[in-house]
């Protein structure tokens, strides 16, 4: 057990691990999780798995960015990203949030329109994508051909910003804490932002001031309907994604961090590293936001490339108040833990990236199983010692039960919890039953009726209809996919049972 005061002293020595207060809100550690497209939000509505995927994230005091979501159905360009445009889609959001805000984190959602990096197929009646240009992304090596979009007449311009500004106030009504404007990466807010891009004629091209218009609009919009307190915004300056390039990125960056700083309050600015050089045969971070972190007046936000080392030493230099990890946060869902620990790292998978799978590469990351936890903490480095220490303990010896090799012994009792609503389980118990389960544990299910004359309580599962069946499967295979053992009780009540009244306890 280690002493509030040790552990409060420990987490100094961590910059990462200080507390921060963002405006009026209290953090209590700065590792940030980068906004990251999963491509999991089937028909466009966000899915129970995120609820999963995100709490497993979430920790108390700790920041959340989710992934990049639609503002408009002319806003896709990935397969199943969720969006914020429709009302089942806000009642969607709203159990993922709350998932969230039960872990006691802080959750923004990363708004966006893609423009032009889209294809006919992804728009409405097959449309072409809009943007600030009619010049196609040029093909590269992958593949990938974007449409041919359409230039945006100047007076549908405002009509986009209302999609934004509805976009904010969907989200502060799902519950989030505040909306991140995707202004990065060659999407629709950058392809007016760059002179790659922007070739227009109109108050939205030519000048930086025009380039930035529409951009700015959206800001403006946004914050007066959310507050100020409760936007921030991702900007790319430097990076050329999407054939979205500028001649001059601190020119461009300079001033849009003046745009923020007029509004009173605002809240934060997350900005993208350059790309990383190469310093003595090393991937090195080149630091090039330092301009922009000293003219904003409110958090600044760092991401690109960024590990444990970089992220202590930009802190503790001042260079970022906050730093965001993508590809590792996706890989390790306790990274904090693990930054604190300094412990190894699970690898990412590129190839599950952007897959359509509810669980594999999404959901089915390892945490620090307690006994790695231990060994570290002790500085046992030999796997044989930890397993006999973890033996001394009778309880989590392990066990051969017929033909199965348990790696403890204490076992998940049957529990009935009614919540399987019209007696089909349900999502949330996949969430349930896989935070109870660890490499070569046992856990039984509650009691699941085997007819519909089984039944004695309130939404109790069963498993005697196809549809039960099915349900179950997401369930069984998240708890395996943490290697554990998961036995169902059948159950029949008999007699223990009325006709609505129930009256039970144990
Ligand atoms: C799978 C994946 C999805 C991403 N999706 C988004 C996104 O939705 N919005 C965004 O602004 N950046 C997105 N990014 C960029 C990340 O937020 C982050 O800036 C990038 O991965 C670099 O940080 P890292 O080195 O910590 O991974 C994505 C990156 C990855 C790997």
């Amino acid at each position: 057990m280690v002493h509030a005061p040790a552990k409060e002293a420990a987490a100094a020595a961590i910059p990462l691990l200080t507390p921060y207060k963002m405006g009026q809100l209290e953090l209590s550690h700065r590792v940030v999780l980068a906004p990251l497209t999963r491509c999991r939000s089937y028909g466009n509505v966000p899915q129970p798995h995120a609820a999963v995927y995100y709490s497993q994230r979430a920790t108390r005091g700790g920041l959340l960015i989710a992934e990049a979501t639609d503002i408009s159905p002319t806003a896709q360009g990935y397969p199943e990203t969720p969006g914020i445009y429709t009302q089942q889609q806000i009642e969607a959001w709203k159990p993922i949030v709350d998932a969230v805000h039960r872990k006691g984190a802080l959750f923004f959602l990363q708004i966006w329109h893609v423009g032009r990096v889209s294809t006919t197929d992804f728009q409405p009646n097959g449309q072409a994508p809009i943007s600030s240009t009619d010049k196609q992304i040029t093909p590269d090596d992958s593949g990938m051909v974007y449409s041919k979009p359409r230039r945006l007449r100047t007076d549908e311009i405002p009509h986009i910003v209302d999609d934004f500004r509805r976009a904010a106030r969907n989200a502060i009504e799902a519950g989030f804490d505040g909306v991140e404007i995707h202004g990065a990466h060659g999407y629709l807010l950058e392809q007016f932002m760059k002179d790659s891009s922007n070739d227009r004629t109109d108050e939205y091209g030519g000048s930086l001031e025009n380039r930035c218009r529409f951009a700015v609009e959206v800001i403006d919009a946004v914050v007066a309907e959310v507050g100020a307190h409760r936007v921030g915004i991702r900007l790319s300056p430097f990076v050329d994604f999407m054939d979205c390039f500028d001649s001059n990125p601190v020119a461009l960056g300079s001033y849009m961090v003046q745009q923020l700083n007029k509004h009173q309050g605002f809240l934060y600015c997350h900005m993208v590293e350059p790309r990383m050089a190469i310093v003595e045969g090393r991937r090195k971070i080149t630091h090039g936001l330092l301009p922009f972190r000293k003219q904003f007046n409110g958090t600044f936000i760092a991401a690109g490339g960024y590990d444990l080392e970089e992220g202590n030493k930009v802190v503790a230099d001042g260079y970022a108040d906050l730093v965001a990890y993508g590809r590792l946060f996706l890989a390790n869902p306790d990274l904090p833990r693990r930054f604190e620990l300094d412990a190894p790292l699970n690898k990412y998978d590129r190839s599950t990236f952007y897959t359509q799978d509810p669980v594999v590469g999404y959901t089915d990351y390892p945490f620090l199983e307690e006994i790695d936890e231990e060994r570290i903490k002790l500085g046992v480095v030999n796997m044989v010692q930890a397993k006999a220490a973890a033996a001394a303990i009778q309880l989590l010896a392990p066990y051969k039960m017929g033909r199965f090799e348990l790696s403890h012994r204490v076992v998940l009792a049957p529990l009935t919890r009614c919540r399987s609503y019209g007696h089909v389980p349900q999502p949330h118990a996949a969430l349930y039953y896989s935070q109870r389960a660890t490499n070569g544990g046992l856990l039984i299910s509650e009691a699941t009726g085997v007819s519909a004359t089984g039944e004695g309580y309130p939404e109790i599962p069963g498993v005697w209809t196809r549809q039960q069946v099915e349900a179950w499967k997401p369930i069984v295979d998240t708890v395996h996919r943490k290697g554990a053992l998961f036995f169902c009780q059948l159950a029949h009540v008999g007699r223990a049972s009325t006709n609505g009244n129930y009256i039970y306890c144990w």
